[in-house]
């Protein structure tokens, strides 16, 4: 479980990170914010590229920041856009957080007003294929 606290820095946060989006082909700014195991939070937005294809998503560079500080054990991630209702990470994200976590992690979707829904990483993703799978002794 997350306090009331936490979902309010996660929100403040993913704020923060949207307003730094780089989305000039779509328009479309998103931030994310994480809550680690150990209580740090770390946040990323979307930074779209010319090629369009090498564009990053919110989710993953919040990822790859608390990786970059030593954090791979998470508790939650919100994700905040204005589209209503705002969406949950995408698939590719969706197997990006299923690198580090088995499925329990709470998945949190925001508007700019809030926390709209919230469900876990392996009711969006069941069969999810992690380290796990690769089973390398
Ligand atoms: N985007 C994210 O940042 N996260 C997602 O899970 C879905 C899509 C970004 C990528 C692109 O810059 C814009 O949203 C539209 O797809
Ligand atoms: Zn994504």
């Amino acid at each position: 479980m997350i306090t009331q606290k936490d979902r309010d820095e996660l929100l403040r946060l993913a704020r923060e990170a949207r307003d730094n989006a780089h989305a000039p082909y779509t328009g479309y700014k998103v931030g994310a914010a994480v809550l680690t195991a150990k209580g740090n939070y770390f946040s990323g937005c979307n930074v779209e590229n010319a090629t369009l294809t090498l564009t990053t998503h919110a989710e993953g560079n919040a990822l790859t920041a608390a990786v970059r500080a030593g954090e791979k054990s998470f508790k939650a991630l919100l994700v905040l856009t204005d589209a209503d209702p705002p969406p949950f990470p995408c698939a590719v994200c969706r197997q990006s957080l299923a690198e580090f976590d088995r499925g329990g992690m709470l998945i949190l979707a925001a508007g700019t007003a809030g926390i709209v829904r919230e469900t876990t990483l392996s009711e969006l993703y069941p069969e999810i294929f992690g380290p796990h799978k690769l089973a390398i002794k």
